[in-house]
């Protein structure tokens, strides 16, 4: 699969015109207008026009219920290999959801999701986690009454293109910390220490993209500062990255794009740097 860098420019500056259109329109409500002055579409639905090239995750139209709670509502979205999008919203907005379903771990109701081209919609999350992706969920399900060790040895394996880029070696020179506590519990590790082991776990699978939900959530400051270098060097490495974090500075500072969620809908989506430079856009999707 190939993507340019010129493709995804382009994407980039069409992205851009859409945030740029919905800052700048408003309803008689005083909410932006939901559509693109330059393609008269719902949002969402731009996402897909100007990307000519296969993208490497792409969501269609994702419907995902709790009961009667439609949670999920229509959600499309495209990520490109080799990008890093940040996944927006306030609490409850549905992020957590919308990976859960990409993931297999929440059904969908509607809607298709494709991998590198080919529909994957419902497949397990042992299948998925098998098509190179690696999650770091919120609360980060480390195996607690394994030690650092186990835990690590345990996540180790060739990538779905046969690398081996990510070895236990790279993840403790990556994760010093780690290094010390090789022979301590997973319960035994402070909420830094287990999110580093966290991601150190789904690094050793090799991934092409890692999802990291709340990547920072309930951290020490100087952890947090590690964290976001840790999350820069996996997406130099050429990981493709989704985010989500409260700090959405941080986010859009660590991102190529992003995308912003509200009760289960995609708002607003376009490049990072656009939307850093919106202080009114998002304080009123994200009060920030
Ligand atoms: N297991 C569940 N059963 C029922 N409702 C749920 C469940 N998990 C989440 N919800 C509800 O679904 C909606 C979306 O939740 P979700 O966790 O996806 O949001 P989020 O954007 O990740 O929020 P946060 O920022 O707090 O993590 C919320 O209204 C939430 O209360
Ligand atoms: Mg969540």
């Amino acid at each position: 699969m190939t993507n340019g860098r010129g493709d995804n420019a382009r994407w980039f500056s069409a992205a851009a015109s859409a945030v740029a259109s919905v800052a700048g329109r408003r309803t008689g409500n005083g909410w932006p207008r939901r559509d693109c002055a330059w393609t008269r579409q719902p949002l969402a639905a731009t996402l897909h026009a100007p990307l000519p090239l296969r993208a490497m995750l792409r969501i269609d139209n994702l419907n995902a219920f709790y009961g009667d709670s439609h949670v999920l509502r229509g959600v499309s979205l495209e990520l490109p290999a080799g990008n890093a999008m940040g996944l927006l919203g306030r609490n409850g907005m549905g992020k957590t959801t919308l990976i859960r379903a990409l993931m297999g771990l929440v059904r969908a109701a509607s809607g298709r999701v494709h991998w590198q081209g080919r529909d994957v919609t419902g497949w397990a999350p042992e299948r998925m986690a098998r098509l190179g992706i690696g999650y770091v969920p919120e609360g980060r399900g480390i195996f607690p009454n394994l030690s650092v060790h186990e835990n690590l040895v345990i996540a180790s394996r060739a990538g779905p293109d046969g690398r081996r880029d990510w070895t236990y070696e790279r993840v403790l020179e990556l994760f010093p910390r780690l290094r010390e506590r090789l022979g301590h519990g997973g319960q035994q590790l402070s909420g830094g220490e287990q999110q580093m082991l966290s991601i150190g776990r789904a690094l050793l699978t090799n991934p092409l993209l890692m999802i990291m939900d709340e990547a920072t959530e309930g951290l020490a400051p100087q952890i947090v500062a590690e964290i976001w270098h840790v999350i820069a060097t996996v997406r130099a490495a050429g990981v493709s990255t989704v985010i989500v974090d409260r700090n959405c500075r941080a986010v859009l500072a660590n991102t190529d794009r992003a995308v912003v969620l509200e009760k289960g809908r995609v708002v607003l989506a376009g490049a990072s740097a656009t939307l850093a430079q919106q202080p009114e856009v998002l304080s009123r999707f994200l009060g920030v």
